[in-house]
């Protein structure tokens, strides 16, 4: 009798307790606004950020810090990079300058600054700037300051439960490569390392050209991963989960 109670009351406490974790899908980090005003907003992803960069595999959302390159391939005119085995860290410390949804419009813009350190391997064959390169080695990029700004044309969609969600429909950037950039390549000539060093220092006091020609597909393929991240997560996540706010009718 005693047994059979002491039974019943486990699979009650057990019933109770997995209600309770299909009841909500969003991280206990996530804190909803209950109004689309910039402050909460900003503070809400200001706060969320740092958790949301860790990655949430329960729900099939990566790691953006550190943010996992395998291979990029970077095709300029004259210049083959393959940057390959990196890494990229920082965004869990980003600062959180604006954030504006309008959710009538379907607009969401995000504002962030960022120091974005990139570390790996490349290997680099054609001509940058003046100089034939033909090199192997690692490298680390040190992005100091740089701000973006996301433009999100938003949809809204529903799921096979019924529930709403936030979709992405397009994106559009701006990014300022911010104070400083500072380059730190090895072997850039295979086998002379004082013409790396030369090169190295002259690519470095000259980093606004060098980032202008090089950046676009760095930035373009990290902000596309970004995007394809938060994609997964509000795939995942209900959108009255999110912010309670009524839903826009769609
Ligand atoms: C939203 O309103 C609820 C109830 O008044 C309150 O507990 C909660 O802190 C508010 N959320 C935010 C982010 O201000
Ligand atoms: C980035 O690094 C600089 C220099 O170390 C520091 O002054 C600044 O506060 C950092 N910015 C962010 C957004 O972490
Ligand atoms: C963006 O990422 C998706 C999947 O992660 C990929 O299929 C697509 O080709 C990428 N687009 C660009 C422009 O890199």
């Amino acid at each position: 009798m005693c047994q059979r109670l002491v039974l019943v009351s486990a699979l009650l406490v057990l019933a109770i307790s997995r209600g309770n974790c299909t009841a909500k899908i969003a991280p206990d980090f996530i804190v909803p606004c209950n109004n689309t005003e910039p402050a909460c907003l900003i503070k809400a992803t200001q706060d969320a950020i740092p958790e949301f960069s860790k990655g949430l595999p329960q729900l099939g959302v990566p790691s953006l810090d550190p943010f996992i390159i395998e291979e990029l391939p970077i095709q300029l005119p004259g210049i083959k990079v393959t940057f390959y085995d990196g890494k990229a860290t920082g965004l869990k410390h980003c600062e959180v300058l604006n954030v504006e949804a309008y959710l009538e419009k379907n607009i969401f813009n995000l504002e962030v600054k960022c120091n974005i350190t990139i570390k790996g391997k490349y290997t680099a064959v054609g001509r940058l700037l003046l100089f034939p390169i033909n090199g192997e080695g690692d490298c680390k990029i040190k992005i100091i300051n740089s701000v973006i700004k996301l433009n999100i044309k938003t949809k809204y969609f529903k799921d096979s439960a019924n529930r709403d969600h936030f979709g992405i429909k397009s994106y559009r950037y701006t990014f300022d490569y911010g104070e400083r950039i500072i380059y730190t390549i090895t072997n850039l000539f295979k086998g002379n390392p004082e013409l790396s060093n030369t090169v190295l220092q002259f690519l470095n006091e000259n980093w606004r050209i060098v980032t202008e020609e090089f950046g676009q597909p760095v930035v373009d393929y990290a902000l596309n991963v970004t995007v394809n991240t938060a994609k997964k997560f509000f795939d995942a996540v209900p959108y009255d989960e999110l912010l309670y706010v009524p839903i826009p009718k769609y």
